[in-house]
């Protein structure tokens, strides 16, 4: 039978200590409801003992949706940080105390300069006060995995009989080998089922060595009933593991790891970019699962074996983390079928005549521009004067815009056309770029709403392309558009109306 496997996010804690990451209480209720929104089992909001700012976070976050999911919050293995948590989750419905105490010989040693039983006796006594003011304590053993084994469970033995109902085994440095965690976890699991079959075994992995996701995939492998993890693996230093990636590990490979999450995966996509927006954190392009590549294809063969059958080369569907649809990104390693296919995605037909020659101009292009986007395409092919098919949607082009910053608040205007429809349309914004997207959405007058802006520069040096990503919403679905220019306001225009388009296509 397939066992549940239970998540608990530490986006708003592990992830909040990435320097430059500080939330302020409002971000960190928002981000909060988010992660709820996406059905996680618990989710660890932060350290009270550590500021006044972050008690009244944690308490705020328990108090608004302490009755969606656990809420954990963090604290050392003494009374006054265990005071300060029981008081900041205590709203909540199921509320969690989690307390860190090292268990490896650099930590008992360097760190506490105390004896191996010292520490076992703090640890015994932290979670005896933690379990006579709530049920649910969880004990991390902080440095598990460089820790010496019978030591490693002679604590957890003590702990489980003072009253820790989740063991949490950490590799806090990064230094697990799959193949090695997953082995620690089965010992432990064995003799935990055996001493108290209630009691959860978790585990939380850094990645110093890119490991995290695989440590935490062959814990669950070995036993393991809950992961810890964050939105796009951020976290101390290399990161955490990513949720992202463990949720659609299992989910891909049920039969193996004999498991399953009950995460939303398709509120996946929309999470990760709220986070990295709200955090400040860029999500590498090549992340897995919720970067901006995951699912665009660019090479040239793989294009065309896409085109024939997307599982050629997709083994999920983007949908099923909620992300847009798959791209198939136009380079001057295109062939005339990526190509051809975008063309009529636009709602054009070119006259066979004409194909050779067109697709000539467009390697051309290519070769110029790097990347090819819709706004491209659609120049291109008005400028050769390929008409677009009766039954298709007229799509935006930008004409042109103008940018006015003289003192006070900037103002954009921006001239459109939609088949024989022209807009003009102005608006202040309080930045350049707000005026412009005030401007076109003005012009375009649909519901849209912007969820994600991104500029990137694709080179170094002032005569650099800037490279923007849109992403706008409209009826709870989501649509990105790209754009490349040296302008960088011209390519933000684009990109937006970019993301229009496809919406105004689908
Ligand atoms: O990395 C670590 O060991 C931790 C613990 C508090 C679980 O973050
Ligand atoms: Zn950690």
């Amino acid at each position: 039978m397939s066992r549940k496997i239970y998540v608990f996010d530490t986006t708003l804690r592990d992830g909040e200590q990435v320097p430059g990451a500080k939330l302020n209480l409002a971000e960190k209720l928002e981000v909060a409801q988010q992660i709820a929104k996406m059905k996680v089992d618990m989710m660890e909001v932060g350290f009270p003992s550590s500021s006044q700012g972050d008690f009244e976070a944690v308490r705020a976050i328990s108090r608004k949706i302490g009755q969606d999911v656990w809420i954990a919050a963090l604290g050392r293995a003494v009374e006054a940080d265990i005071d300060c948590i029981y008081e900041s989750i205590r709203a909540a419905e199921n509320p969690l105390i989690h307390i860190v105490l090292g268990s490896s010989g650099v930590h008992v040693a360097k760190k506490f300069k105390k004896t191996p039983e010292q520490v076992i006796e703090m640890g015994v006594g932290a979670v005896k006060y933690a379990s006579s003011l709530l049920p649910q304590v969880q004990y991390s053993l902080e440095d598990a995995s460089r820790s010496e084994f019978e030591y490693l469970w002679q604590t957890i033995e003590a702990v489980v009989k003072a009253g820790a109902t989740i063991i949490n085994v950490p590799d806090t440095v990064g230094f697990a080998i799959p193949e090695e965690f997953g082995k620690l976890i089965y010992r432990i699991n064995d003799r935990l089922k055996n001493l108290d079959p209630r009691v959860m075994l978790s585990v939380h992995c850094h990645n110093d060595t890119g490991l995290a996701t695989a440590n935490t995939l062959a814990a669950v492998k070995n036993g393991a009933d809950k992961v810890e993890c964050t939105i796009n693996g951020i976290g101390e230093r290399a990161g955490n593991t990513a949720l992202e990636e463990v949720v659609m590990g299992i989910s891909l490979h049920p039969a193996y790891y004999g498991g399953h999450t009950t995460v939303d995966s398709k509120k996946i996509y929309e999470t990760s970019r709220m986070v990295s927006a709200t955090m400040g954190l860029d999500i590498q392009v090549n992340k897995a699962i919720t970067g901006e590549n995951a699912f665009a294809h660019s090479s040239g063969i793989h294009q065309d074996g896409l085109l024939k059958s997307k599982d050629v080369y997709e083994i999920m569907d983007p949908q099923t983390i909620g992300a847009p649809a798959m791209e198939i990104v136009l380079t001057a390693r295109s062939g005339r079928h990526a190509f051809m296919h975008v063309t009529k995605r636009l709602g054009f037909d070119i006259p066979e005549v004409s194909v050779a020659a067109i697709y000539q101009q467009f390697l051309t292009m290519a070769d110029a521009k790097k990347e090819i986007y819709d706004n491209d395409v659609l120049t291109l092919l008005k400028n050769s004067g390929v008409p677009s098919s009766a039954t298709s949607p007229e799509l935006w082009q930008l004409l042109d815009y103008q940018l006015q910053v003289t003192g006070g608040l900037p103002v954009a205007t921006v001239r459109l056309v939609k088949g024989e429809q022209e807009v003009v349309s102005s608006r202040s914004g309080s930045g350049v770029i707000d005026a412009l997207y005030g401007a076109i959405m003005e012009a375009i007058g649909a519901p849209i709403e912007l969820i994600d802006y991104r500029i990137n520069s694709l080179s170094r040096g002032k005569g650099s392309l800037g490279k923007v990503t849109a992403q706008i919403r409209c009826d709870d679905q989501l649509f990105s558009g790209k754009a490349i220019e040296q302008d960088v306001m011209r390519a933000s225009a684009l990109a937006l109306i970019n993301a229009v388009n496809k919406m105004l296509l689908k």
